[in-house]
């Protein structure tokens, strides 16, 4: 049902790159972890990611999308990067949130940064903004833009990015979902207000909380190369990582 929502909000949207929510054709709540891997797919036989690929060669854009990937008997929380030509790049969620433990394996990718066009886009998902070394990582490899399809359910993260936005002068785009879950006895309610920041933090779109909606922003990705906070400070090669350690 996700996928018709998608395809028809999508068929005349003017984007290079559009970035879905967190597990958007599946839902969150799962069960058990035998009713996730009767709901994951495998990427390459995918008929989501097929559908996705057309509307990518019909409209020019690129997806990111949160994804329940099947990998044999693993199952990963992840999000892909498709293109008009299928998959171009994936990301597996790291960092597990609260009863994710029980149903996904831990990700067991390397952090990776893909060019799209003009744009170097890295991924993560959803609770990776805790971890302010995912978007650190990031940036060290040459992020422009962070992409990050989310189903938040606790209130700090958007307020988050922005400094993580601010501390690697870099665009952050959140796709929050919105309304609740109720599948497992257990309501979720998420807390919507996607959003896109700016390199220094300044917020150029913040949706509502319970509305569905397509917002476009219009941003030129290579601000984010210029790393320099002062004409003497350059936000990571100033860094000193010799006393990082513990
Ligand atoms: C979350 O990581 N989906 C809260």
């Amino acid at each position: 049902m996700n996928l018709e929502t998608v395809s028809m909000a999508l068929g005349d949207a003017a984007a290079d790159l559009i970035v879905l929510p967190e597990l958007p054709f599946t839902g969150y709540s799962f069960r058990d972890r035998n009713e996730l891997l009767s709901l994951s797919d495998d990427p390459k036989s995918s008929s989501i990611v097929e559908k996705l690929a057309e509307l990518c060669a019909e409209c020019g854009f690129k997806i990111v999308t949160g994804f329940a990937e099947r990998a044999g008997e693993k199952c990963y929380n992840s999000a892909l990067l498709v293109g008009p030509n299928g998959v171009e790049s994936r990301y597996r969620k790291l960092h597990l949130f609260d009863r994710e433990k029980d149903l996904f394996d831990p990700g067991d990718l390397h952090l990776e940064v893909i060019e799209a066009g003009e744009m170097r886009i890295g991924m993560m998902i959803c609770f990776d903004w805790v971890f302010p070394e995912v978007t650190r990582t990031l940036a060290l490899r040459g992020a422009d833009i962070i992409c990050h399809p989310a189903n938040l359910v606790l209130s700090y993260c958007q307020r988050t990015m922005l400094s993580r936005c601010t501390e690697n002068l870099l665009f952050a785009v959140t796709a929050n979902r919105i309304g609740e879950e109720d599948r497992t006895g257990t309501a979720l309610a998420f807390t919507g207000r996607s959003q896109v920041v700016a390199p220094g933090g300044d917020i150029l779109i913040s949706s509502g909380i319970n509305e569905q909606e397509l917002a476009v922003a219009v941003i030129d990705p290579s601000i984010a190369r210029n790393k320099m906070m002062t004409s003497r400070n350059h936000i990571l090669l100033d860094r000193r990582p010799d006393f990082y350690d513990r």
